[in-house]
């Protein structure tokens, strides 16, 4: 048996740190969070997706009643994003999330069902899509879906 190593890179930002259309795009899913129907976590999720002709796609986390038939937010602005626009590549996504009133001083991550379903547009566009993932703290950046999602169920080969 033989150990294998899967490495990936992110980066620690600040705000300045980002160009002023990057800067637009995580004011927007800042701003998404306060759209979400979240009164069963009151956890509040905002995305917004950057198109590469400049268009910016939002949406955030909607729950139901039935726990699990309720959406995150970036799928929600995935999905979104895909059936209005399925002619333009996506090229980033920023997300942010507030518990309650404040957002969180630490960015948090696409669950396992986005970074599967985001991968899929990945794939599809065969192009990388930078993934911001807002703090107040710290912000990461991540260069690709893929990074997130090692062992990613991509074939049935
Ligand atoms: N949620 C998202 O919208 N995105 C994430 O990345 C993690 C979790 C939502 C799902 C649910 O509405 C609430 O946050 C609490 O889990």
């Amino acid at each position: 048996m033989q150990l294998k190593e899967i490495k990936i890179y992110y980066r620690s930002a600040e705000i300045n740190d980002f160009d002023e259309q990057m800067q637009r795009l995580i004011e927007k899913a800042k701003q998404q969070t306060e759209l979400s129907y979240a009164p069963y976590s009151n956890f509040s999720v905002g995305a917004a997706v950057l198109l590469e002709d400049g268009t910016v796609v939002c949406g955030n986390n909607q729950e139901n009643i039935a726990y699990p038939s309720g959406l995150c937010a970036e799928r929600t602005a995935m999905f979104y994003t895909n059936s209005q626009y399925p002619d333009i590549k996506p090229i980033a996504m920023a997300v942010a999330a507030r518990n309650g009133k404040d957002f969180l001083e630490n960015p948090i991550c696409p669950c396992g069902a986005c970074r599967q379903s985001l991968l899929e547009t990945e794939l599809r566009y065969k192009s990388p899509i930078k993934t911001i993932l807002y703090g107040t703290k710290n912000i990461y950046v991540i260069n690709s879906i893929a990074d997130m999602l090692p062992f990613a169920f991509i074939s049935f080969d």
